[in-house]
C-alpha cells in the first residue's frame, strides 16, 4: 500500500474577537476563572449570516492554495463537523458545489471533537488504497450557534473556526504513519445537543425546554479527556512503531490548558512538546486539532522528517489519535 500525507494547509477564523472581559458582561462568569480554569482569553465568533460552510470554504480554498491542487482535481471531500449547516444535505456537498469541485464525492463524518481526525482516517483508507489521489478534509464549526450564552458552564468554553487539509499520496513510511479511532457511546449524554434530530424533533416544547443548545457535563468529560489522551496517543505511537521519544510534537484537541498539562504529566513529557492555542480560540471542536497544526507549521514548530502525533476527543463519546512524519518541505504559502 502507498502512503498518505497532507500536502497543505489552511485555516479560517472569524474576525470577531470575543474577549473573557466580554463575557463577563453578560454572564456570571470572571476572566480570572476562565483563564485559571481553562487557559483560554478570548474565542472568535461568527457573523450572523455566516455558517459552518462559509469557514469550511475560507480555509479549503487556503488549503487548496497551498497544495497547488485545482477544486476539479478532488477526488473526495470530508466535512467533520457538530454543528453543520443543516441536517442535511451535509456541509461537504455544501462546499463542493462552493468549492466547483465537480470530480469529487461529499460527505460529512459526526464525530463531535474528533470529527476531523475520523475524517482524516477515512481518508488516509483512500488515499493508501488507490481509490482517490486527492482528499480533502476540512474540521469546520460554529459553536457559537448552539451555546446557550446564559450558562456559564459552556458559553465561556467554545468558539468557532475552520481547519483544511489536503491529502495525497506519499511513499510508504512517509506522511501519516497509524491512526486509531475510539468510542463509548454509553457517554453519549455527558456532551449533547438533545433536540433537532428524530429522537425529539423540534417543537415549540423542545425551544422552550432551551434543548436546542449544547449540554455539557464538565467535570465527567475532563475526567474521561485525561484518562483518554495518553491512552491514544500512545497506540497511535505504537502502531506507528515508535516510542514516545521520538514524537517531536504533540498536537491535542484544544479544550482547556488544565487537560494538556494533565496529559502531558501522565506521559511524563515535557509541556513545551504539547502544542497550545487555547488561549486565542477557545474549544472549537473538530476544528481545533486542524487549527492548531496549522498554526504549529506556520510557527516553524514541524519541520520536514518531524514526527507529530494528534489527538482529538469529544463527543459521542469518541476519540482519535494519528502520527505522521512532515513531508512538506516549506511552511504555508500565505500569511
Ligand atoms: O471538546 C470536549 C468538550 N469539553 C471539554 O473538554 C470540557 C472538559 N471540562 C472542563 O474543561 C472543565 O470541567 C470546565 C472548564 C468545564 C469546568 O472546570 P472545573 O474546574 O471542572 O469546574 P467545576 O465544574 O468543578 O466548577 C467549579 C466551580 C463551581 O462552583 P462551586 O460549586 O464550587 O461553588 C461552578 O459553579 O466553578 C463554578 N463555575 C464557574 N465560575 C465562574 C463553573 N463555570 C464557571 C464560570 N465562571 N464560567
Amino acid at each position: 500500500m502507498r502512503g498518505s500525507t497532507i500536502s497543505g494547509l489552511g485555516r479560517y477564523v472569524p474576525k470577531r474577537i470575543m474577549t473573557n472581559a466580554e463575557l463577563e458582561k453578560f454572564v456570571d462568569t470572571t476572566d480570572e476563572w476562565i483563564v485559571s480554569r481553562t487557559g483560554i482569553r478570548e474565542r472568535r465568533i461568527a457573523e450572523p449570516d455566516e455558517a459552518s460552510s462559509d469557514l469550511a470554504y475560507e480555509a479549503s480554498k487556503e488549503a487548496l492554495e497551498d497544495a497547488g491542487i485545482r477544486p476539479d482535481q478532488i477526488d473526495l471531500i470530508i466535512v467533520g463537523t457538530a454543528t453543520p449547516d443543516m441536517l442535511f444535505p451535509a456541509t461537504a456537498c455544501i462546499l463542493q458545489d462552493r468549492l466547483g469541485a465537480r470530480r469529487a464525492g461529499a460527505f460529512d463524518v459526526s464525530a463531535a471533537c474528533s470529527s476531523w481526525a475520523y475524517g482524516a482516517a477515512v481518508a488516509h483508507g483512500y488515499v493508501a488504497s488507490g481509490q482517490a489521489d486527492t482528499v480533502l478534509v476540512v474540521g469546520a464549526e460554529t459553536l457559537s450557534k448552539i451555546t446557550n450564552w446564559k450558562d456559564r458552564g459552556t458559553s465561556v468554553l467554545f468558539g468557532d473556526s475552520a481547519g483544511a487539509v489536503v491529502m495525497t499520496a506519499s511513499e510508504p513510511g512517509t506522511g501519516f504513519l497509524s491512526f486509531h479511532l475510539g468510542s463509548d457511546g454509553s457517554g453519549g449524554s455527558l456532551i449533547a445537543l438533545p433536540a433537532g434530530g428524530s429522537r425529539l424533533p423540534a417543537s415549540y416544547e423542545t425551544v422552550e425546554r432551551q434543548q436546542h443548545y449544547l449540554t455539557m457535563n464538565g467535570r465527567e468529560v475532563f475526567k474521561f479527556a485525561v484518562r483518554c489522551i495518553p491512552r491514544a496517543i500512545e497506540e497511535a505511537v505504537k502502531r506507528a512503531g515508535l516510542a514516545i521519544e521520538d514524537v517531536d510534537l504533540f498536537i491535542p484537541h484544544q479544550a482547556n490548558i488544565r487537560i494538556i498539562d494533565a496529559a502531558a504529566e501522565r506521559l511524563g513529557q515535557p509541556k513545551e512538546k504539547f502544542f497550545v492555542n487555547v488561549e486565542l480560540y477557545g474549544n472549537t471542536s473538530s476544528a481545533s486539532v486542524p487549527v492548531a497544526l496549522y498554526e504549529a507549521v506556520r510557527a516553524g514548530r514541524i519541520k520536514k522528517g518531524d514526527v507529530a502525533v494528534m489527538v482529538a476527543f469529544g463527543g459521542g463519546l469518541t476519540w482519535a489519535s494519528c502520527a505522521i512524519r512532515w513531508t512538506m518541505k516549506t511552511q504555508t504559502s500565505r500569511q
